[in-house]
């Protein structure tokens, strides 16, 4: 995890003065709609940045400086809370947590018995008033002190029922916020009404829930994370919520029918150590990408109502909580270009070209933007601020425009009317666009993709080969090539027998590839190598695949209903060269595959995947990293990813504490160290060798 970011160095009194108000004016437009000018680090940055100043002069502290203050001062709302809604204290990496705890601990005088550790919802907080079972109020956070009421919005959020299970009198918190889905159907809902979209879910959230008179409603989510009594209740479930365990409190929630993250992969969980502690909030950080909602933290509590009231509150915030910071998914940055590709499908592809910034541990100057209709959708312009998502493995993506930061100098996105390969027509039936030439207009890059390394390895056939290939009208695709004749290669211009031999020995080994390669080497759109290997082992065949219907293609792991149906498609295409590819005696199995496919071995009931086949890395997620050594010395990664795969195991990227095995070679940097902080068995790239022996 990384160390705090860095700060804004503020020079002088007129600077502080001119931070202040920026804070200011940033943190009211967050809390009143969700449009502030910052993103989440640049504020983040800012404070931290007037803190280091007033810590150095502090005769000059101004009584608005939003330091210290909840909601950074902002002030909105007029309905008082019944007990304050607080911030929480943040820290940044493993070291500062343990230190945070060692300081809890300090002030208690003993160790805490538990940790409940769980997800730092990125939404607003919500405080719902319930009577009787019924919901009555919502308010906002506003400044802590005093909310704004937003019950208009009761009916409309998901996981926030209008009745309890029980008649009870109670004040649910949480956060409300938009799921991906949910923030894709508001942007569209806003998009067909104004014209705009929001800038990311966070906005959305506050915009629907704060704004009364909209033509349209936008659905959004709830998760609970405490429920407090009526400060004037006696009741006895009141005392008992007042002592029971916070991990008690979130069951007795959830049974009253209220989401809470128990139903999401990133579930609250008590542990007993801050070191468990860490480890959670690693597999937390690891969820991160794949969930359905944004989260900017994990948040650590102490579980006990004892360990609670001893540690008490600061007046900003309780001293039994913290947040553990994940650093930024999203910035603020400008469109400043376009750039239009046609890849090796045919398929035209827009790339947005970004001032660059600092994302998720990268610099980010490039980003997809998937298609035409796609730019429209999201209204965005050329010169736009727009906000840029990027987590873990994830391609950075533009998300949309700000739109109140224009300026009114956006100019329209050129939209290309001709291929810009070939020149030649577009095909704009579909929502991707293609040039009318298919896989044909990038035809040396389609042919030298299916003949890379990872794919048939066709040592000594190079791009401009290939080019004279197709010019001379020897082939016009790779299955061709499995047809040449001695005499057409020796014809042509700079090849002798030597060349032509190597070449003619290549194709014969290309032949006898498994399917998982052939199959790769088709550049079927959706599907890279990983892909591949996992169709071909779950059919077996390439019969079997091409048989397959999208909802059979769907059963592959990774295969949503969105790409089963291009898989389909994409076979139909390339129907013709995959005959002549069969009727050429390129191999169509899969070595290892028992007949039929994993997926019919299954089906009968073998155990297939969990080691009936007695294979050495059953059931296990395995990570390389590093250079290879001793006989796996030459492996690409591709190849050590196909020889985890053929022991059984699954070859993953990131080290998580899902991960079985790490294989660390020489200069083996943050995974090793990751692996080892998870505790995580961590093997050289010899013993792996000897440990995978039986299918090396
Ligand atoms: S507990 C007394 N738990 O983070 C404050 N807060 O930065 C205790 N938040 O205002 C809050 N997820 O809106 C808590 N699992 C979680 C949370 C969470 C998100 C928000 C909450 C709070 C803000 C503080």
């Amino acid at each position: 995890m990384k160390d705090a970011p860095p700060i804004t160095v503020i020079a002088d009194e007129t600077a502080y003065a001119e931070a202040v108000q920026l804070a200011l004016d940033s943190s009211a437009a967050y809390y009143a709609d969700g449009t502030s000018t910052l993103d989440d680090d640049s504020y983040d940055r800012l404070v931290r940045g007037i803190e280091a100043y007033e810590r150095d002069h502090p005769e000059q502290v101004l009584p608005q400086s939003p330091t210290g203050k909840v909601a950074g001062g902002a002030v909105v709302g007029d309905v008082p809370h019944l007990t304050p809604m607080l911030s929480l204290d943040n820290v940044f990496g493993a070291e500062q947590l343990a230190d945070w705890a060692a300081s809890v601990e300090r002030r208690i005088g003993r160790p805490v018995t538990a940790w409940a550790v769980e997800p730092k919802l990125d939404g607003l907080a919500i405080s719902a008033r319930y009577r009787r079972g019924r919901l009555v109020q919502l308010v906002t956070r506003g400044d802590g002190v005093a909310g704004e009421d937003v019950s208009h919005a009761i009916g409309t959020i998901l996981g926030l029922p209008g009745r309890l299970t029980d008649p009870v009198t109670i004040e649910l918190r949480g956060e409300v916020m938009m799921t991906t889905a949910q923030f894709e159907e508001a942007c569209a809902k806003r998009q067909a009404h104004d014209g705009t979209t929001f800038a990311n879910p966070r906005s959305a959230a506050a915009g629907s829930l704060r704004t009364r008179e909209r033509p349209y409603v936008c659905e959004q989510t709830f998760f609970g994370y405490g429920a407090l009594p009526y400060p004037d209740d006696t009741s006895e479930l009141a005392a008992g919520l007042r002592e029971w365990p916070h991990s008690e409190v979130m069951a007795w929630v959830a049974g009253q029918g209220v989401q809470t993250t128990a139903v999401t992969p990133v579930a609250g969980t008590v542990v007993a150590t801050i070191a468990e502690a860490q480890v959670r909030v690693e597999q937390i950080a690891a969820a991160r990408p794949d969930l359905e909602f944004g989260i900017d933290g994990i948040v650590v509590k102490c579980d006990l109502a004892a360990d609670q009231a001893a540690a008490g509150f600061s007046s900003r915030a309780p001293r039994w909580a913290v947040a553990y910071k994940l650093p930024a998914t999203e910035k603020i940055t400008k469109l400043v270009g376009v750039e239009w590709n046609t890849g090796r499908t045919g398929v035209i592809a827009p790339r947005a070209v970004l001032e660059p910034v600092e994302l998720d541990g990268s610099i980010v100057t490039y980003a997809t933007l998937h298609n035409v209709a796609d730019i429209g959708r999201r209204g965005l312009m050329l010169g736009d601020s727009v906000t840029v998502y990027k987590a873990g493995d994830v391609i950075p993506r533009v998300e949309a425009p700000v739109v109140h930061l224009r300026t009114g100098d956006e100019r329209p996105i050129p939209i290309p009317e001709v291929c810009p390969s070939c020149g030649d027509a577009i095909d704009t039936s579909q929502e991707r666009w293609r040039c009318v030439r298919g896989r044909g207009c990038r035809a040396i890059a389609s042919i030298s993709y299916a003949a890379g390394r990872d794919q048939l390895d066709i040592e000594g056939l190079a791009d401009n080969r290939i080019k004279q290939m197709l010019d001379t009208g020897l082939i016009a695709d790779f299955a061709d090539l499995f047809y040449l004749t001695r005499e057409q290669l020796l014809g042509l211009e700079r090849m002798g027998a030597v060349s032509t031999d190597n070449l003619l020995a290549a194709f014969e080994r290309a032949k006898a590839q498994p399917l998982s390669r052939v199959f790769c080497a088709l550049g079927v759109r959706g599907t890279g190598r990983s892909m591949s290997r996992r169709i071909a082992r779950h059919f077996g065949t390439m019969a079997a695949i091409r048989a397959a219907d999208a909802a059979a293609i769907q059963e592959v792991e990774g295969i949503g209903p969105e790409k089963a149906p291009v898989v389909v498609a994409e076979l139909a295409e390339l129907a013709p060269l995959i005959d002549k590819l069969v009727a050429a005696g390129v191999n169509m199995t899969e070595p290892g595959v028992p007949e039929g496919g994993l997926a019919v071995a299954a089906a009968a009931g073998a155990d297939v995947e969990a080691g009936e086949l007695e294979l050495p890395l059953a059931g296990m997620s395995v990570v390389v990293t590093g250079a290879m050594s001793g006989e796996l010395e030459a492996l690409s990664r591709n190849e050590m990813n196909e020889l985890i795969e053929r022991a059984g195991g699954k070859a993953s990227s990131g080290v998580s504490a899902k991960t079985s095995l790490l294989v660390a070679g020489e200069k083996a940097g943050s995974k090793r160290a990751k692996a080892e902080s998870l505790g995580v068995r961590i093997v050289s790239p010899e013993e792996f060798a000897d440990l995978v022996r039986p299918v090396l």
